[in-house]
């Protein structure tokens, strides 16, 4: 069946780039606000009985991205919509997977819920912590792909015999693996957050950062602080350029600019989600999973 592939307002230049690759029709879903801030939602061409991919991260402004992607979903399958792929390159709300106090909403259940309106979904490095899987999230099919692939390729074209470190235990998964494909080991260190915006991170052994250039490599930047107490931790033990390395760049709160000010020469992140920083593209992931 002939793929559709409609882009939304966050992922525009993405979905593009995925529909060259699969040398399918792209078209950019139309979506204004009304004047109060509601959302307008309309497809420009006629989707019955065809097989539609909508593509939309939920960054920036995580909420109206979800309820924008949940109204598309419905709205295609509502004009006969064969089959309905939501490809969400960044998946938001992932990190509010359990009560951390008491009366909190788990939210990342209730968005699995909005979204499994869809037959499939297809993201990339979800923030998989207390979930093993998808299948916890989404009452669909979901698959879940990885950006190491092309973050290695990155390292092994950029970079040749830096230390690459994962600031906690969660982002071993992604230090270790990209370490592993240019031939290196990572150093992972230990981390404690008190709050989303205070994190404390121990760097044990010095001696195997000083001297050398690091690559911090890490899921998300969100508030950057993961990234700046590593950068502050590597810098006491004498690093030499240090580098951060991302697959979902949020930078909220002016995080880059912190993140550059800490001392990093610089910071790279895919396109998941569209920024300055957004150098390795992950479009061919997408269209290979979509092929
Ligand atoms: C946490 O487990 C993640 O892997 C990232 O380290 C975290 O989301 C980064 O957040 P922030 O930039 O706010 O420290």
């Amino acid at each position: 069946m002939e793929k559709m592939i409609f882009g939304m307002r966050n992922s525009l230049r993405l979905s593009a780039l995925v529909a060259r690759k699969l040398k399918a029709k792209h078209y950019s879903l139309l979506q204004k606000n009304f004047p109060d801030g509601e959302s307008y939602i309309r497809f420009p061409a006629d989707v019955s009985g065809k097989s539609v991919v909508l593509i939309q991260s939920l960054h920036p402004q995580p909420s109206e991205s979800l309820t924008e992607l949940y109204f598309a979903i419905c709205t295609a399958r509502e004009l006969g919509a064969r089959h309905v792929t939501a490809v969400v390159p960044y998946l938001a709300y992932m990190r509010q997977d359990k009560m951390f106090n008491s009366g909190e909403c788990v939210s990342s259940h209730h968005m699995g819920r909005m979204l499994s309106a869809a037959d499939e979904i297809i993201t990339i490095d979800p923030h998989l912590h207390r979930y093993k899987s998808l299948s916890q999230v989404f009452a669909c099919k979901a698959t879940r792909l990885t950006a190491n692939s092309v973050l290695s390729e990155y390292l092994k074209r950029h970079f040749s015999n830096e230390v690459v470190i994962g600031p906690d235990v969660e982002s071993q998964q992604w230090s270790d693996e990209i370490a592993r494909a240019v031939g290196l080991h990572a150093i992972v260190l230990k981390k404690k957050r008190y709050t989303s915006r205070s994190v404390h991170i121990k760097l044990k052994r010095p001696e195997a950062v000083s001297g050398r250039d690091v690559v911090i490599v890490d899921d998300i930047i969100s508030s950057g602080h993961t990234m700046i107490e590593t950068i502050k931790q590597t810098r006491r033990a004498r690093a030499k350029r240090i580098y951060c390395l991302c697959v979902h760049g949020i930078y909220a709160e002016n995080a880059f600019k912190k993140i550059m000010r800490a001392g990093a020469r610089e910071v790279i992140s895919t396109n998941t989600i569209q920024s300055s920083t957004a150098k390795i593209d992950v479009s061919g992931i997408i269209a290979a999973a979509l092929r």
